[in-house]
């Protein structure tokens, strides 16, 4: 197992579609192995394939808080099939985003289909926090972040910020 790189904004392939998995072979179980440990290593919750570069539907999510048991679950080629009228609103960060938050309203539950570790099909009920963590995870698979919640505006201003801050330049008084 290794500790991944994650990519950030501005990084194009952020924004790109992920392709399905067609088969769960050993290359894709040694990539959920990898994205647990380097989402564990950087303290999230949930984390797409592609946010360490591999543009493959595969998502990892653990909402276990830290005094319980751990419960991964990898989601494979996952669709939301259903999603209630009823909405919850959580401040949502994003590995690939550093330093920034952003309130979001999405469906309170969602019902996804996917496909387990063992390449068997699957029917989840989500609710909550990991219903919320499915859908900001899937959204990476479409190419979607959180900013494009935002307006053109706002996020041109959070990205050369975020840019800005990375690059870190020497500061000098002449
Ligand atoms: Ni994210």
């Amino acid at each position: 197992m290794s500790i991944k790189d994650i990519i950030t904004v501005p990084d194009e392939t952020l924004k790109k579609i992920s392709d399905p998995v067609e088969k769960v072979g050993e290359n894709e179980k040694k990539l959920i192995k990898d994205l647990f440990e380097t989402m564990y290593n950087f303290k999230g919750i949930g984390l797409a394939a592609v946010q360490v570069g591999i543009l493959k539907r595969i998502i990892v999510i653990d909402v276990s808080t830290k005094d319980e048991k751990k419960e991964p679950i990898s989601f494979i080629n996952p669709i939301i099939k259903s999603v209630s009228n009823e909405t919850s609103i959580y401040e949502e960060g994003c590995l690939s985003i550093p330093d920034t938050f952003i309130e979001i309203e999405r469906p309170k539950i969602c019902e996804v289909e996917y496909i387990d570790i063992n390449g068997k099909k699957k029917l989840l009920n989500c609710d909550g926090l990991l219903s919320t963590c499915l859908q900001h995870e899937i959204n990476h698979l479409d190419g979607k972040l959180i900013i494009d919640h935002l307006s053109k505006l706002k996020r041109d201003m959070l990205i050369k910020r975020i840019t800005k801050s990375q690059k870190n330049p020497e500061r000098i008084l002449v």
